[in-house]
């Protein structure tokens, strides 16, 4: 299992992280976000935000959207909502757990603006890829709750990965690749895996998909 360590004095306490947290009903159902945000502003999701940096702006520039992220790391989960709750921003939940669980039994059909996936973990052996975030469920899950014009947004730094992810897309669902705007140059946009490739010199990778021909506005590409 991986751990990310993120110092214990770095978050808040739990008291004052629950209303970013969103608690998984069980037995499942679909989660209601005009309940959960209190309004029914068009939701974005981010599927691993490690530290929450692209998520964070989101959400300081789009006051009229909302943003779910989830994230397998439980420390990272915390670390992510103390930055929101130290802002206050009210624009963001966050779900822990493992987005090829969770998407099929609690996000609704047609139910997103986007969904954005970035540097997502390679698992570079060959009897890890398994493990890879992007299969063919995968895919199928992001096109099944995006609505009509809705976008998936993906980068990576690994150039054999980035084939596969766009493989997948291409090969198990009917997005349609679209022009991917140009995203911020400012340092603030840069996801923390972005910041470290560009610095020691990797080439960044990235592809938007659009589904259906209506083009939504929305986030810029990270
Ligand atoms: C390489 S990091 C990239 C983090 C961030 N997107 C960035 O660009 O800085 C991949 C992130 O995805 C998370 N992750 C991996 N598999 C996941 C899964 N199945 N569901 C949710 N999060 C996952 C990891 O814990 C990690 O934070």
């Amino acid at each position: 299992m991986r751990r990310t360590l993120i110092p214990r004095d770095k978050r808040l306490p739990l008291e004052r992280l629950t209303p970013y947290l969103v608690s998984l009903p069980e037995p499942p159902q679909t989660l209601d976000f005009v309940a959960i945000f209190g309004n029914a502003h068009p939701v974005e999701l981010e599927v691993g935000f490690g530290k929450g940096g692209f998520l964070l702006q989101c959400a300081l520039h789009y006051p009229q959207i909302n943003f779910v992220g989830i994230e397998i790391e439980k420390a990272l989960v915390l670390y992510v909502a103390t930055r929101l709750a130290k802002r206050g921003l009210p624009n963001v939940r966050l779900i822990h757990g493992d987005a090829r669980r969770i998407l099929p039994s609690y996000f609704a059909d047609q139910s997103l603006q986007a969904v954005h996936v970035y540097f997502p973990d390679p698992w570079w052996k060959r009897r890890h890829h398994k493990r890879r975030l992007f299969q063919q469920d995968f895919v199928g899950q992001c096109e099944r709750i995006l609505c009509p014009g809705g976008r998936l947004l993906m980068a990576s730094d690994v150039a054999e990965y980035f084939e596969v992810m766009k493989g997948l897309v291409r090969t198990h669902t009917q997005l349609q690749e679209t022009t991917c705007p140009e995203p911020p140059a400012d340092q603030q946009w840069l996801t923390n895996f972005e910041r470290k490739a560009l610095q020691q010199g990797r080439s960044v990778f990235r592809a938007t998909y659009v589904k259906g021909d209506v083009r939504l506005k929305g986030t810029p590409c990270r």
